[in-house]
């Protein structure tokens, strides 16, 4: 097992790659965790066999609302939780972002903890501090920056993911790769298949360079003031083909690292040779890299992108494979870059 930990000003995280879920206890106080989960876990997993209250959530976005936030207050009040109780998320992102919400304000602040049992939870969500839920149709809207005492990465939840599932957390791998780590972007070229497959080396290997690289850039800039920004790279384009054509979150953040790294390219920070590898790796990893239908459908949600100010975006681009830069762009020379990119 690798152990990492993340300091930051709201406290700090551990995480702990390759850690089984038997061993929770060994990370939470003696009194029996208050468990949060959604339906699917739930159903596949003998969590009840951990000891404590289960809070069973459902499953999917139209859930991480702040109803379902009122409801698990609900429960932890008639379960008359006071603040020596520790709550545990055990799921995906989702589970993760409601938990960490509801156990940071519930009583003014319960401590908590997370394992994480998507690919996509254990290389991005679960990792950094950041909670919240989606409100009026706006994407984490509504939220709080606040650290899990630690995550549990078990590779064995894994084994039991819809392959769509894992397509997710292996956008967000890429991603990594491609804003911070030339050497692990190499590494995805040359094991495409062990990671398809599921390799348990060659997953934890990339386990543990995305909480590396996500955590370095998370403790050194907590609260998205900077650094961070660089985390949203493909993020821009992809939560708006997103929210326009619902296809998963993994498939459009690879959509839009292609249209990212074709503005890249415009701007002659990435060679015509490095954008056609990202978009060799992600072909390779089986996952989408060819153009958006709809161009502008997508383009009024990128208006309507959160991090838009005034008549131009912060928006990450690649300088080379393995670093990128986030520049002001104007809405008006992003809205040619989708239209070019979907017309070569
Ligand atoms: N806080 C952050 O920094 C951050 C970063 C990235 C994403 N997110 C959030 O994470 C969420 C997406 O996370 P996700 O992709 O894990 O989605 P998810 O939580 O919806 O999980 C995906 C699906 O897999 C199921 N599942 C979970 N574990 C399983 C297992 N071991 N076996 C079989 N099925 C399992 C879930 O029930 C769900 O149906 C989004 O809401 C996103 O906003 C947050
Ligand atoms: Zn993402």
């Amino acid at each position: 097992m690798k152990t990492f930990t993340i300091n930051t000003d709201s406290g700090s995280s551990r995480i702990l790659i390759g850690e089984r879920l038997e061993n929770l206890q060994r990370y939470i106080p003696e009194t029996r965790p208050i468990i949060i989960t959604d339906s699917n876990v739930r159903h596949l997993y003998p969590l009840d066999s951990i000891g404590g209250n289960v809070i069973t959530i459902g499953t999917g976005e139209a859930n991480k609302t702040l109803d379902t936030i009122q409801e698990i207050y609900a429960q932890l009040l008639s379960i008359q939780t006071d603040r020596s109780a520790f709550v545990v998320g055990i799921g995906g992102g989702i589970v993760c972002d409601i938990t960490g919400f509801a156990a940071s304000t519930f009583l003014r602040g319960l401590r908590f903890g997370f394992v994480a049992t998507t690919l996509l939870a254990q290389v991005d969500a679960s990792v950094g501090g950041k909670n919240g839920v989606n409100f009026n149709g706006y994407k984490n809207m509504v939220g709080l920056f606040h650290q899990p005492e630690f995550v549990i990465c078990d590779p064995e939840f894994l084994k039991t993911l819809p392959p769509k599932e894992i397509c997710c957390g292996l956008a967000e791998i890429v991603k990594h790769a491609a804003i911070a780590d030339a050497d692990l972007f190499t590494y995805l070229e040359q094991h495409a298949e062990d990671i398809l497959a599921l390799d348990r080396q060659a997953i934890e290997k990339l386990v543990l360079a995305s909480v590396r690289i996500k955590s370095s850039i998370v403790s050194r800039d907590e609260t998205e003031k900077g650094e961070r920004r660089l985390l949203n790279f493909g993020h821009t384009f992809g939560h708006a083909i997103e929210k326009a054509s619902g296809v998963a979150h993994g498939e459009a953040v690879s959509m839009g690292m292609v249209l990212a790294s074709a503005a890249s390219v415009k701007r002659g920070l990435l060679s015509v040779q490095e954008d056609q590898r990202l978009r060799g790796l992600l072909k390779r990893l089986k996952l989408p890299n060819g153009s958006v239908s709809n161009p502008q459908i997508i383009f009024n949600a990128v208006e309507k992108d959160k991090k838009r100010a005034g008549d131009c975006i912060h928006f990450v681009l690649l300088n080379g494979i393995g670093n990128a830069v986030v520049e002001q762009i104007a809405i008006e020379e992003l809205k040619e870059t989708l239209y070019v990119a979907i017309n070569s």
